[in-house]
Order: C-alpha cells, then structure tokens, then sequence
C-alpha cells in the first residue's frame, strides 16, 4: 500500500476572478521509503501538489490518501496532528517563527511531540551542527541569510524524524557545500526508511532521488525512476553548471 496518494487530483484557484488550474488530474503513488524529486517550470503546480498532499490546502477535486486513510476532507484540528505525527515540510519560503531563535524553531516540533526542554534542545543542536548552522543557534531568524534559514527549516522539518518527509526546493537557495549537507541529510533519512519527496530545480538533487516526475501545466509528464548506486557526494563532484 503507498504512504501517500494522489488521485485525479485538481486544484483551482481564483485569480482576480479568473479560475486557474495549478493541478489538473495528478495521479500519484508514493511507496514507503521512496526518495521522489519532482520538477517542472516554474508555475506549473509543484507548490501546490506538495501543500495538498501535506493537507495544508484542500483540493478543488480529487483525493489524498496518507498510510491509507484518506485525509482531505479532514477537519483542520485532525489534519494538523496528523501532521505533527507524520509529516516533516520544508516551506519554499521556510515560515520560520520570527519571536524565537533558531534553536527554537527547531525544538518546537520535539516539544510538541512531549521531549522535555533539554533532550528536545539537545536534539535541535544536533541536527543544526549537521547542516553546519548552529553557531547561529540564538539569533533570530530574521539576521540569518536565505541559505542559513533553509538549513534551519530542514532541521525544523526532520526534528521529529517524521516518516513523511515533504521538502519545497530544499536547496534553492544554497551554494554547493551547503547543497551537498541538505542532500546528505536527507538521503540519511532515506537510509532510516523515511519517505521523502522533494521539490526541486536542481538535476544534481534529483539525481539523488530514485524516481523522478516532471510536472507540467498541472499534469505529470512524465514519471521514471532512476538508477540506484551513485552516492550524493558523487553526484555533487561531477561539476558542470551550478
Ligand atoms: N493562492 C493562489 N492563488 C491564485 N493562484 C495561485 C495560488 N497559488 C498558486 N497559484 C497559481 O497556480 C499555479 C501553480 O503554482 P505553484 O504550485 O506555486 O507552482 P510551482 O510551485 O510549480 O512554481 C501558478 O499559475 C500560480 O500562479
Ligand atoms: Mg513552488
């Protein structure tokens, strides 16, 4: 049974009065511990197939199935645990808390889930080293450069060790060493058996996925998974454009 699922999935949004199809019929199965990039242009519906899957937004028609219980007629309360239960996302815009300090914002999460002050501080602390920004452990977010607060978004979203893993453009904003960091940490994830699916521009980070899909004006154009074997470091040393 897949995790998560997607059928005939439509979503249309007004804009100024006008319907816009962002999602127009996405049929979608991801199984336990895939590893799913998804790419397309820009405006092609990627954003939004993430935030219906998470039931963050709710679909104009169609279904989201999570660990086979359907979840999008849910109401908010119930989709909100669900989330805090299971999923882990990476915001495209990160959504850090302004009014708490990085290590805050990750800790929040492991409160939330009942970890005590100190092993939820230790936790935090522990993955910000990972991702190489925990001297910045007591700023606010707001004094952090878009690459620092992605990193913190990540840890953020993997604090839990969710099962779920949904990550829009993890490493958009990030130069190749810190790029290399976030796709070592999620493909760790991976390896503990997390699903992960991944948004995202970049063919060297998809090519650390094992199935990619390319969306397109709403629709998947295309779905194919990927030769295993190569690691991420390799992938990230072959140079190229960037
Ligand atoms: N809240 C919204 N209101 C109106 N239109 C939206 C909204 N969110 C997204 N769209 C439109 O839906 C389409 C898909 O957007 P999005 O999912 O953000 O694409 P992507 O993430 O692939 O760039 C675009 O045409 C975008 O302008
Ligand atoms: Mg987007």
């Amino acid at each position: 049974m897949p995790v998560l699922e997607a059928r005939a999935l439509v979503k249309t949004y007004l804009s100024r009065g006008a319907p816009v199809r962002a999602l127009d019929g996405v049929d979608l199965a991801v199984e336990r511990g895939e590893f799913v990039a998804i790419m397309g242009p820009s405006g092609c519906g990627k954003s939004t197939l993430l935030n219906l899957l998470a039931g963050f937004d709710r679909p104009s028609a169609g279904e989201v199935w999570l660990g086979g219980q359907r979840i999008d007629g849910l109401s908010e309360a119930k989709l909100a645990r669900l989330r805090r239960r299971r999923i882990g996302f990476v915001f495209q815009f990160f959504n850090l808390l302004p009014a708490l300090s990085v290590a805050e914002n990750v800790e929040l999460p492991l409160l939330l889930a009942g970890q005590r002050r100190r092993a939820a501080r230790r936790g935090a602390i522990g993955l910000l080293n990972e991702l190489g920004v925990a001297d910045r452990r007591d700023a606010g977010p707001a004094l952090l450069s878009g690459g620092q607060q992605q990193r913190v978004a990540l840890a953020r979203a993997m604090a839990n060790s969710p099962d779920i893993v949904l990550a829009d453009e993890p490493t958009g904003n990030l130069d190749s060493a810190a790029a290399r960091g976030v796709l070592d940490l999620l493909g760790e994830a991976r390896r503990r058996g997390q699903t992960l699916l991944m948004v995202t521009h970049d063919a060297r980070a998809a090519a650390a996925a094992d199935r990619v899909i390319r969306l397109r004006d709403g629709r998947i154009v295309a779905d194919g998974r990927l030769e295993p074997a190569r690691t991420v470091p390799d992938l990230l040393d072959l140079g190229g454009d960037q």
